[in-house]
């Protein structure tokens, strides 16, 4: 049961269709107009009332925005039998979540990327210490239809979030375009050149599973171009804006937890 039927849950539901996933799924929302989408484009069931939504569920899909999920909580009062709650709201701590809805409801926290909607992506997921093995396996076999999953400490949750998002991958590809098309190069080239610049280089990290350090020399000639770039670009303070940026990433996510 999803609650919220935005961006995340359609891709996790594209994913899960693309699975052959067979378990019946229910989406809420509080617009009719996306529910009816969703139900048009992925064949789920919707259920507009949200007593109803949560009185069937045992796997509950929390998939608002992090401002939104107080009034959500809100809105559902209280259960009364044992349920699975995951939530999907970036910066919200389990403590905060257990407080709202506390026992007999248990909580997870899982955070997924649109890639998902492909099966290849990446779900982080951590459990409150009170969540059974059998529903941790739950969760984490939910997550699984859609990608790789990571069980990690929630302590480590909003550096994972910060730096797992797949804008990482569209911005600076959209940046190093961009720069080609300054250099000269038309834009169709230069899309294709800095797409195949870094998935290229990702993709032969992963599958190789050579270290950084070896495919860097191997891809950079020691005083040649690419080597030259590559240490332009470091010593412009690449690495420092990077961290700065991603500090900023979990001011924001710390903001979350507070609201
Ligand atoms: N998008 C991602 O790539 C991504 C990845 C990982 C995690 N997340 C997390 O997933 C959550 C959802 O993100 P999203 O991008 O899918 O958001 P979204 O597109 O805004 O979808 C959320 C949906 O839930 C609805 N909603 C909010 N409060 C509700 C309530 N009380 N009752 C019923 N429906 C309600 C929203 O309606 P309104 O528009 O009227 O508020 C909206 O239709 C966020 O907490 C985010 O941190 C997102």
């Amino acid at each position: 049961m999803f609650l919220g039927g935005g961006r995340i849950t359609s891709a996790l539901i594209a994913g899960l269709r693309l699975a052959g996933y067979e378990t019946p799924i229910v989406v809420h929302d509080r617009h009719l107009r996306k529910l009816q989408q969703l139900k048009r484009q992925y064949s789920v069931e919707i259920e507009p009332n949200l007593s109803r939504a949560v009185g069937q569920a045992s796997l509950l899909i929390l998939a608002v925005r992090p401002d939104s999920l107080d009034e959500l909580l809100k809105q559902m009062g209280r259960i009364n039998r044992p349920v699975t709650a995951v939530s999907l709201a970036a910066g919200v701590p389990l403590a905060k979540l257990q407080t709202r809805l506390g026992p007999p409801v248990r909580w997870a926290r899982a955070m997924p990327s649109p890639a998902c909607l492909r099966g290849t992506g990446l779900t982080a997921v951590a459990f409150e210490r009170a969540l059974s093995p059998a529903a941790r396996r739950e969760v984490k076999k939910f997550f699984a239809k859609v990608g790789s999953v990571l069980e990690l400490p929630e302590s480590q949750f909003d550096a994972f979030t910060v730096t797992y998002s797949p804008s990482h991958g569209y911005h600076t590809l959209a940046t190093l375009a961009s720069v080609a098309e300054k250099l000269g190069l038309q834009r169709k080239a230069a899309l294709t050149a800095a797409a195949h610049a870094l998935a290229d280089g990702i993709l032969c990290w992963r599958e190789t599973r050579t270290s950084l350090r070896d495919l860097l020399d191997e891809a950079a000639t020691p005083g040649g171009i690419a080597a030259t770039v590559m240490s332009s670009i470091d010593a412009a303070g690449y690495r420092r804006i990077l961290e700065r940026s991603l500090r900023r990433g979990l001011m924001r996510a710390r903001k979350n937890a507070k609201n």
